[in-house]
């Protein structure tokens, strides 16, 4: 028999309600996906502020919720489950949506589920491309985390084999765009103007790739200091800075490092599927580069669409249909949001 299973994410500026059916088989199907998003508030800090994300969240939970049922053409009786991000995230924005999780699943009587936010952006891949293999590779790229992490059961079993030892890929991005003069969040213009750029104009270093570094670990923080002495010099030089070509070439030192340990990662395991997800996922070079070397190497690629690699509820209903199938035992009306949940 199909259940109804309502996902709800805020662990940092996005509100994400969605709905999905799963179905006796086992597939799992997008009903609706509703995201209120606080980012143009925290545009002028340069970065998320949490207590403008938890009060933004205060406010969008509700009418988000109603979206998302409205699109799907259900009502909150319709619904079967109820799963959280529990962690991790910025503690006030998570605590928002643990407590409208257990309000719905209290009313309604249903099994609450507190979820991990990285587990859910792997899950979310299922609801555009199928069940996935197992064991498969994911390389997970947000403003938040940056991470390769091997998956044999999404819902059960997960295990980290690299992360970055400093900031993560977005953050990076986020933090060159503030030194090129680029709106926040800086993925997107930087990734337009690099389209523009010479991606060999500089050559910036790339991180933990020597050999006594950590095999798949990444380090972002040496790249970014080093595009801001750069253009620090020109500056100093009285040059016109040439943004394409730094941003190109900054794109490429970060697209390089993510797919050839990824690659390597994958291929040292025997892993014939590689996932990648999270805002950066949606980089134009990345899944390009990411596409090309993982041909050579005989690797199925999966990138869910841009929509569904950013924060959203549909990842954690996907999520929470996959652990109710799999038979996990739900959360108590006690469950508390953990800003540092491992996953
Ligand atoms: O997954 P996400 O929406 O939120 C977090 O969990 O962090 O990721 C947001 C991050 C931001 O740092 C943003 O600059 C980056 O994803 N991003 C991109 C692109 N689009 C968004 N980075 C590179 N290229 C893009 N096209
Ligand atoms: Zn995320």
């Amino acid at each position: 028999m199909a259940r109804i299973v309502l996902g709800i994410e805020s662990s940092c500026d996005e509100t994400g309600v969605g709905l999905v059916r799963l179905h006796g088989d086992g597939t799992v199907e997008l009903l609706a996906d509703d995201v209120a998003s606080s980012v143009e508030q925290h545009a002028r800090f340069g970065g998320v502020v949490p207590e403008v994300a938890s009060r933004a969240h205060l406010e969008a939970m509700t009418p988000t919720a109603e979206r998302a049922l409205a699109t799907a053409g259900l009502s909150l009786s319709d619904v079967d489950a109820i799963a959280v991000t529990a962690g991790p995230g910025l503690a006030g924005a998570l605590l928002v949506g643990v407590a409208a999780a257990k309000a719905y699943a209290a009313a309604l009587n249903v099994p609450l589920f507190g979820v991990n936010h990285l587990a859910g952006h792997i899950a979310v891949d299922t609801l555009q491309h199928g069940p996935l293999p197992s064991p498969c590779l994911a390389l997970l790229v947000s403003g938040g985390h940056t991470q390769l992490l091997r998956v044999d059961d999404v819902a059960t079993t997960i295990t980290e084999i690299g992360s970055t030892v400093d900031d993560a890929a977005g953050e990076a991005y986020d933090k060159v765009a503030r030194v090129l003069e680029l709106p926040y969040p800086g993925g997107p213009p930087i990734d337009t103007a690099a389209r523009r750029g010479n991606p060999a104009a500089i050559a910036f270093p790339r991180g933990m790739t020597g050999p006594r570094d950590a095999a798949f670990d990444f380090s972002f923080s040496g790249l970014k200091t080093a595009v801001a002495r750069w253009v620090e010099a020109a500056e100093r030089r009285g040059e016109t800075i040439p943004v394409d070509d730094v941003a190109a070439s900054f794109q490429e030192a970060v697209a390089d490092v993510l797919t050839a340990k990824a690659v390597r990662a994958a291929t040292e395991a025997g892993i014939g599927t590689l996932v990648i997800s999270g805002g950066v996922a949606a980089n134009s070079r990345l899944s390009t580069l990411a596409a090309e070397r993982c041909v050579e190497a005989g690797i199925e690629l999966r990138v869910p669409r841009p929509r569904l690699c950013t924060d959203n509820g549909a990842m954690i209903a996907a999520l929470g249909a996959h652990v109710l199938a799999a038979g996990v035992k739900p959360s108590a009306l006690d469950l508390s949001a953990d800003p540092s949940l491992p996953v």
